[in-house]
């Protein structure tokens, strides 16, 4: 194997340790600790499993966290009631309700509700005009940690660099190619209907892959070296009968051999989504206190 493999579970641990360090100061000013408000509806067993980790890990960093566990016919008025109240409470930062919310209720609604400044999943409209046009704002989770993991293995500066994000989603794509362009690189977004993909890919000097489709990133679509972040969160068929297991958008065995640079899927991307919910729940509250930012990168 050639590739550096970028451990995205060792990032977010140090960055956690940051954030912790980053809530005492906070505390030191404030005489209060950021709050995270998650609002889960219904019964979907991954969306239980993921607010689980982001409760514990809220406390873990000296945050204080606030579960709103609410059933799965809560109707669109009392969700909406609710987040009004969470708007208004002093003592939450950062409000996030988890996705997806059960069918009949407007998703977009929801997320509309809920104050931008409050916003730390960076989905409302106005954090993605804020991001677009350069000013400040809360940057969704994931693409902040593809950000930060591009940086820790390219460095700094990333002027001039061809950058190709597979995907157009609201939740990673678009926004990790705002992101990339605000580092000057020179971005391409591709998507199911873009012309010979592998080609396109063969120019990137970092591929940021979010297409949701296993392994389908191959090891001849790279140019030799580049920085391959792998966004993907797919279920495949294990080895052993019956059983399966997680893999990436990418072709990781065969893409190794080739890139400088990726992320492993699990162990990759996945571990810097609640740090970095973290990370933009302590920035919300410095922001709300007037505290000066410390910006743990
Ligand atoms: N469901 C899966 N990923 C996410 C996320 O990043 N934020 C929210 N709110 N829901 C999700």
């Amino acid at each position: 194997m050639k590739a550096e493999i970028i451990d995205g579970k060792a990032y977010a641990a140090s960055l956690r340790a940051r954030i912790a360090q980053g809530v005492t100061a906070f505390q030191a000013t404030a005489a209060r600790v950021p709050g995270l408000a998650v609002v889960l509806v219904g019964e979907d067993p991954a969306s239980k499993v993921y607010v689980g980790a982001k409760e514990k890990q809220t406390i873990e960093v000296g945050m204080v966290s606030f579960a709103h566990r609410l059933p799965a016919d809560t109707t669109q008025t009392d969700l909406i009631a609710l987040i009004a109240r969470l708007n208004a409470d002093p003592k939450v930062d950062g409000i996030l309700v988890q996705l997806p919310l059960p069918k009949h209720l407007n998703e977009l609604a929801v997320v509309s509700a809920i104050d931008p400044d409050k916003d730390v999943d960076g989905l409302h409209v106005v954090n993605a005009g804020r991001l677009a046009s350069g000013l400040p704002g809360l940057v969704s989770c994931t693409p902040l940690g593809c950000m930060m993991l591009i940086h820790d293995a390219l460095g700094a500066d990333l002027s001039g660099k061809n950058a190709v994000v597979i995907g157009r989603s609201i939740l990673v794509g678009k926004p990790v190619a705002q992101l990339l362009l605000a580092a000057n690189c020179t971005v391409t977004i591709a998507h199911s209907r873009t012309a010979d993909l592998p080609a396109v890919v063969k120019r990137a000097d970092i591929v940021v892959a979010a297409v949701g489709r296993a392994q389908m990133v191959k090891a001849e679509w790279i140019k030799p070296g580049a920085c391959v972040i792998d966004v993907g969160i797919n279920r495949v068929p294990a080895p052993e009968e019956g059983k399966t297991k997680l893999a990436g958008d990418v072709d990781f065995e065969g893409v190794a051999e080739v890139a400088g640079s990726i992320t492993p899927v699990p162990g990759g991307v996945g571990p810097m989504t609640i740090a970095c919910l973290l990370h933009n729940t302590l920035q919300a509250a410095q922001r709300r206190e007037s505290v000066p930012e410390v910006k743990p990168i």
